[in-house]
């Protein structure tokens, strides 16, 4: 997101606060984050307290379909939220997207993906692993293929500069998730009772496995607020990974 000192950057869909954190610690940008989870909210005060980051990074809890600043942000992150938004609601979910970040604004666009189907209209028609995980890991969640997250940004008013697919990357992260959930399993249990660790459990594998067979894919995608012209960024890929 060639993040620097300044930047307005919103993550939206924040999770635990770990890269907002880090996007104001290392870059120096201004942070805000949302997420409907009050733990998460919770847990981000005290993480930004802890990291000594108040007034720089901030969190509300609050639904992102509500943000209607418009052109409030310099860069937008949107990690792994979008698979809670379902297909109906993309074109609205891109608009936002659109309003928040000034012209040329960068905007990040990570989410799973399956394969498409040969008849696209076949697509939408749930596995019995999604049905699965549709009913007790992500209720209402549903994937796209990456050719409709790409051209519903460009139909949109995005110009897409960059997909890096990371599929091979999540196996090892699941795996280290359920050697962690295994790991930690008394606590789990105490936390969240013995059902919900084994629903959890079997998550990470099967997503695990899903990962690796390839029926499942997660890509990273940057994009810009599109307007006519030079774009501004580099040309060449190395800046997409520079570390300074
Ligand atoms: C799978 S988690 C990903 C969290 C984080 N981005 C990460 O990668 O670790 C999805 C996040 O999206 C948030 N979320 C889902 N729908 C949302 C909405 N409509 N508005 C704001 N946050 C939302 C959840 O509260 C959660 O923080």
């Amino acid at each position: 997101m060639r993040l620097s000192s300044g930047d307005r950057l919103l993550d939206i869909g924040c999770g635990w606060g770990g890269l907002l954190c880090h996007a104001a610690r290392h870059y120096g940008v201004k942070a805000h984050g949302v997420t409907l989870s009050k733990e998460q909210y919770d847990y981000c005060q005290d993480k930004i307290a802890r990291e000594g980051l108040a007034g720089q990074v901030t969190v509300e809890l609050r639904d992102y379909r509500t943000l209607d600043q418009a052109e409030a942000c310099d860069k937008i992150a949107q990690i792994e939220m979008f698979e809670h938004v379902g297909i109906d609601n993309h074109d609205r979910h891109f608009l936002q997207m659109h309003k928040l970040l000034r012209s040329r604004g960068l905007y990040l666009h990570q989410a799973s993906t399956r394969m498409a189907t040969r008849d696209l209209s076949k697509f939408r028609k749930p596995t019995q692993y999604q049905k699965v995980i549709t009913r007790f890991i992500f209720p209402g969640g549903e994937f796209d293929y990456i050719g409709l997250s790409t051209t519903n940004l460009e139909r949109l008013g995005f110009e897409v500069h960059d997909v890096e697919a990371m599929r091979e990357h999540y196996i090892p992260t699941l795996r280290a998730w359920g050697e962690r959930l295994h790991a930690n399993q008394v606590a789990a249990i105490a936390e969240a009772g013995a059902q919900k660790c084994r629903l959890w459990a079997m998550y990470f594998t099967l997503f695990a496995f899903a990962f690796e067979r390839n029926t499942v894919s997660v890509f990273q995608t940057l994009a810009s607020k599109r307007r006519r012209g030079p774009s501004g960024l580099p040309l060449n890929r190395e800046s997409l990974y520079r570390q300074d």
